[in-house]
């Protein structure tokens, strides 16, 4: 399969221009984002192999992108370009986690080198992570933590799933764990040396996801001017994961029907179906049921969906492992942040233990990423994650119940106050449009989907603030 890069810059004509001439010479597939916000949307939908991202962008900027990719796939390599002088941005993002960075105006011929050592240094993490992964089958769990009677029967499911190539769908309420139980059932299967293709749904622009997903010919539409495979076709021999696939439209629950009862697919403008190899894997945290009784999802769809169902247990149903996941996230992001490791208070962790978890294991770790920036001693307590002393977490507040220390690292700083932020006006406005995703956007000047994406990343469910 061709290597991936994505070009992340301002210019318009700079990027087609870097499209056109790299793709040749680094013998790689490119596809090129405006905006830093475009980039994250195409990363979340897709893998790359390089990310060449320009710092200087209005809206978010260059080191911002980095520092959100960083976050979200460490392992991510990224060239960062610079102008010619500014040395100290260059530094900052080579700080932040930058492979390289290259000067602007640069040669040709010095940037197809220093890029194709970037691709090397991917092509060898993931050699390396393949290596891991096939030689310890265990290690799949290694991040599904959980040893209740209701985790040990996840495990036997998702062992078994493994084994077979039937189609998957995974269900459980949102922070379960289910992008976990997909990996895990690729990287159990006979499948593990091949590709785990991830796709997240309602991510993609409607009106792009068919030819994202099944790729298209050159001439298919205006901007088509080569062929390109798409993401089955990328997944061939491995799996694919369709991630929240509650969300997507009947129209395309129709072409995919037609590829789960086929097994082949037909890119945009072609004649000819291609038959490919993949093991469908889809997940959604949505009332399939509900859904269809309401018109909204197929059935037929549904059922060939889901021919072997597995469900994500909630975290209030094996309370007894939250001890356990909650020490386990604690050293996972003690060790990414670069902190000598903390400890969990006798007095919070039997609130954790009494706690709802409506967002489930993501809300844990939400709290417990405060509770590491934000705790002065050693210890973590519930005054450092915002919750009361006893029983009761702080409500909304009419102020902001944690403010940084000055001493805190920055931008760590500012992103624990963004998220009290979210949390209560967006908890506000979802109270006011009574969950109802679409009125809250249009009210607030963000697109559904974007809405959606803050939602999802600070654990706050729509569904529970409907009638
Ligand atoms: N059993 C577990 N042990 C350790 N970490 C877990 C466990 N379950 C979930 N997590 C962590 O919680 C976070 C949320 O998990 P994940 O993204 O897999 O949830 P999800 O079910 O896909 O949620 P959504 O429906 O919102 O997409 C991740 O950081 C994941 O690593
Ligand atoms: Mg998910």
């Amino acid at each position: 399969m061709k290597r991936a890069i994505l070009i992340v810059d301002d210019e318009k004509d700079l990027l087609e221009l870097l499209r056109r001439s790299l793709e040749p010479d680094l013998d790689c597939r490119v596809e090129t984002a405006a905006s830093g916000e475009e980039a994250l949307r195409r990363l979340s939908a897709g893998r790359f192999d390089l990310v060449l991202a320009d710092i200087k962008m209005p809206g978010m900027d260059g080191l911002e992108l980095l520092e959100i990719i960083k976050r979200e796939t460490p392992e991510q390599t990224v060239v960062m370009m610079t102008a010619y002088g500014e040395i100290d941005t260059a530094v900052r993002a080579m700080r932040s986690g930058a492979y390289d960075f290259i000067t602007k105006p640069f040669e040709h011929e010095a940037l197809v080198v220093r890029l194709e050592k970037a691709l090397e240094r991917s092509s060898l993490i993931q050699e390396n992570r393949r290596l891991q992964l096939a030689c310890s089958p265990l290690s799949a769990f290694q991040d599904l933590v959980g040893k209740s009677a209701v985790m040990q029967r996840l495990y036997e499911t998702i062992r078994m799933a493994a084994q077979t190539d039937l189609t998957v769908l995974i269900t459980g309420e949102s922070g379960t764990g289910k992008d976990l139980t997909a990996h895990a059932l690729h990287a159990l299967s006979p499948r593990r040396r091949g590709p785990f293709v991830a796709v997240n749904c309602p991510t993609v622009p409607e009106n792009i996801l068919e030819s994202e997903l099944f790729g298209y010919r050159k001439g298919a539409f205006t901007h088509a001017t080569e062929n390109r495979p798409g993401l089955f076709q990328e997944a061939h021999g491995g799996t694919i994961f369709l991630d929240e696939i509650g969300d997507i439209s009947p129209a395309i629950q129709t072409k995919l029907l037609r590829v789960l009862q086929e097994k082949e697919i037909k890119p945009l403008g072609e004649t000819r179906s291609i038959v490919v190899d993949v093991r469908i894997v889809a997940s959604t945290n949505r009332d399939l049921p509900a859904k269809i009784a309401a018109g909204s999802f197929r059935e037929d769809f549904f059922y060939r969906l889901n021919v072997l169902p597995i469900r994500q247990p909630s975290l209030r149903e094996h309370r007894e492992d939250i001890p356990l996941i909650a020490n386990h996230l604690l050293e996972k992001h003690c060790a990414l942040l670069n902190r000598p490791l903390k400890r969990i208070s006798p007095a919070l962790m039997s609130q954790f233990l009494r706690h709802e978890w409506r967002g489930n294991v993501r809300e844990l770790e939400n709290v417990i990423m405060r509770g590491i920036s934000f705790a002065a001693s050693e210890e973590i307590g519930p005054a450092d994650v915002g919750w009361a002393e006893q029983g009761e977490r702080v409500s909304g507040g009419e102020c902001l119940a944690v403010l940084p220390e000055p001493g805190e690292d920055y931008r760590r700083a500012k992103q624990a106050v963004l998220e009290q932020f979210n949390r209560r006006f967006l908890g506000r406005l979802l109270a006011e449009s009574e969950g109802n995703v679409t009125q809250a956007g249009r009210r607030c000047g963000l697109e559904r989907q974007a809405l959606q994406q803050i939602l999802r990343r600070y654990g706050i469910r729509a569904e529970e603030y409907r009638k």
